[in-house]
């Protein structure tokens, strides 16, 4: 049994010296502002999460990501096993907070108690006319010019010096499951798509995916978006925009998200996504191959970049 249960991911902390310029970059992706202060832009997707995106002034950086609790229990039962304080939120939503440090020095923030968000309107999702099956009747698809509408964020994607370390210390203290273990070679792991233990009910996929890399680094956030149509609409705004493109769109295999990978004006990689799998507990896991890790069912191929080794 693990200390605590991950419902979801909370948000993501970067570091940049204008918050301005980060500004215009997240309102081009699909974010809107949860809140400011002198020194921090807080910025929300179109869902619950109080906030999905915080950045702080300073030297351009990842600065760790916050994790969301079932309870305010739970969160109290991670913090006497770390021998932690459970501090009161400042952020958007409030609640309660557990700061730890994770085995490569990545800062988590557990989270409980906050107070979500209310839902902005998003672009209505329509039917599909496909297989022959015509439900789309008389309602033409004019999805409108402009940003994606980011939902949430979803996932956190890291670069870990000792993947079982790594791996352990997450499920010990969350109950993470994992959905795809990666190993190049039987029996030899160097990664894994995790998703959230929420029993019956379903979740994505993965919300963490650890990777063995020489060195820790952080790999990217995903951010869900409406649809597809949604996506593409925001590729073509960002295009059009003039930020840095990176991959896709496409689809994945592990996961099987549509996916959309951008950088930010401070070198830090967001995908959009739509369309991932969803899984219960009991679903269990299997095994993923480098092929299936880096490749793609459909569109753009990876880029050859030598310092990547795969993005899922
Ligand atoms: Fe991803």
């Amino acid at each position: 049994m693990s200390v605590s249960k991950a419902w979801d991911m909370a948000h993501v902390r970067f570091r940049a010296p204008d918050l301005s310029v980060m500004d215009r970059f997240l309102n081009a992706f699909g974010m809107v502002e949860a809140g400011r202060s002198a020194t921090a832009l807080y910025k929300r997707g179109h869902g619950t999460q109080p906030f999905a995106h915080v950045t702080e002034l300073g030297d351009p950086a990842f600065a760790g990501f916050g994790i969301q609790l079932n309870s305010v229990d739970e969160l109290e039962k991670l913090a006497a096993h770390e021998n932690a304080q459970v501090e009161m939120s400042n952020e958007p939503g409030g609640g309660y907070v557990v700061r730890l440090t994770d085995p490569d020095g990545f800062a988590v923030d557990a989270l409980a108690g906050q107070t979500m968000a209310d839902i902005l309107s998003m672009p209505r999702g329509q039917e599909w006319n496909q297989d022959g099956r015509y439900s789309r009747l008389n309602d033409p698809k004019r999805p409108e010019k402009g940003p994606s509408h980011v939902l949430r964020l979803g996932h956190v994607v890291l670069g870990v010096s000792d993947f079982r370390r790594s791996e352990a210390w997450y499920k010990d203290r969350f109950g993470f499951i994992t959905s795809d273990e990666i190993q190049p070679q039987p029996g030899i792991a160097i990664g894994a798509f995790m998703r959230c233990d929420r029993g019956d009910r379903p979740c994505d996929h993965h919300s963490l995916f650890l990777l063995e890399r020489p060195a820790p680094c952080f790999m990217h956030a995903a951010f869900e978006v409406a649809n597809l149509d949604d996506l593409m609409v925001g590729h073509d705004h960002l295009v059009a925009q003039g930020y840095d493109h990176l991959w896709g769109v496409g689809r994945h295999y592990l996961g099987s998200q549509i996916f959309d990978y951008w950088r930010d004006p401070y070198g830090h990689e967001v995908e959009h996504w739509t369309d991932g799998d969803q899984l219960v507990a009991a679903d269990g896991g299997g095994i993923g191959t480098i092929p299936e890790l880096m490749g793609v069912q459909w569109g753009m191929e990876m880029p050859p970049l030598p310092e990547e080794v795969g993005r899922g």
